[in-house]
């Protein structure tokens, strides 16, 4: 392997994860036949074949799975080098790599705009997703900070509440319960309703709180976004659960009543969240000491009325 060139090891990883060379050659600005060649040189210097083709896709061998997981340490561990001598430098210069659960989509990109101009030097590429495919992100170790609402058990994670998610219950403006308060939970009961995905956090949520007090919502449709919901209410086809950031621009003026409904909002938190077992790079702590010290400041200028995680929770990044 001492023979091995960072090169290599680059067109090795573009063609593992693409699984073909084509793609690999087309990433890289590379011809097919260089891509191939240079594989195989790889191939050569760890004496063990690195992939196996299967029709026209390729797959990694059990060596080929071993030398991807290498590159990327080394790969990260180059780019962590990079911010490093940035860093030293007097600049804060990189790659941030976020992942965002769905509902964060309503702020998350707010917070980043004064971040960017703040450390111009900072590239950011932003993934929002659901829970279920975040928790997928964390196990391949795709990213360097998580914007989430419940923790997974798994990974091990580092995690720093920063503000409120409360739930409520949404209805149509017009809808019969819009003037009652304390409106009982199993007033519920047989309401059309609109449930997000499987795999959805908040789905998670409203199914345990539906079943813990034996509420049992006609669920008309499934969806897979939260905006998709807000328009299948408007639309007059149920009511829904969905976290108060989904209207935080349009409000209860427009189409959308909150239902005051007993339990409701559930209270949750946003976490910034990162692998127990993660060394940070420079832009990503400076970007978990950004969000914890300034967004409560941001948020109460565009989010009213969410407040911060409560104190005791908070925790600053030093006492990480
Ligand atoms: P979801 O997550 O988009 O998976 O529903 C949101 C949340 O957990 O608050």
């Amino acid at each position: 392997m001492i023979h091995a060139t960072l090169h290599q090891l680059k067109v090795f990883e573009a063609t593992a994860r693409h699984g073909s060379f084509t793609r690999a050659a087309e990433e890289l600005y590379l011809t097919q036949p260089t891509v191939s060649i240079q594989v195989k040189q790889l191939t050569k210097a760890v004496g063990l074949p690195l992939f196996e083709q299967i029709g026209k896709r390729l797959y990694l061998t059990q060596a080929g799975q071993r030398l991807l997981d290498t590159c990327q340490q080394i790969f990260e561990g180059l780019d962590q080098f990079e911010m490093s001598v940035a860093d030293l430098k007097g600049m804060k210069q990189g790659q941030l790599r976020l992942a965002v659960i769905t509902t964060a989509k309503y702020f998350v990109p707010r917070l980043l705009g004064p971040f960017c101009q703040r450390y111009p030097g900072i590239d950011i590429s932003l993934k929002v997703t659901n829970h279920q495919h975040i928790q997928e992100r964390m196990a391949n170790n795709e990213d360097d900070l998580y914007v989430i609402s419940s923790p997974p058990d798994q990974p091990d994670l580092k995690t720093h509440p920063f503000l409120e998610n409360p739930l409520v219950v949404i209805g149509p403006k017009d809808h019969p319960l819009v003037d009652k308060t304390n409106i009982p939970i199993q007033a519920l009961n047989g309401e059309p309703f609109i449930m997000r995905e499987p795999g959805s956090g908040t789905r998670q949520v409203v199914q345990e709180r539906f079943a813990k007090n034996k509420v049992d919502v006609k669920v008309r449709l499934e969806l897979g976004s939260n905006e998709a919901i807000k328009h299948a209410i408007a639309g007059g086809l149920g009511i829904s659960v969905l976290s108060l950031h989904t209207i935080i621009s349009e409000g209860t003026k427009g189409e959308f009543a909150i239902l005051d409904v007993e339990g409701f909002p559930i209270p949750r938190h946003w976490y910034v969240a990162h692998l127990a077992g993660k060394q940070l790079s420079v832009v990503a702590e400076t970007f978990l000491q950004y969000l914890l010290e300034e967004s409560h400041d941001m948020a109460e200028k565009f989010l009213p009325g969410i407040g911060r995680a409560p104190k005791k929770t908070r925790r600053s990044l030093s006492k990480v």
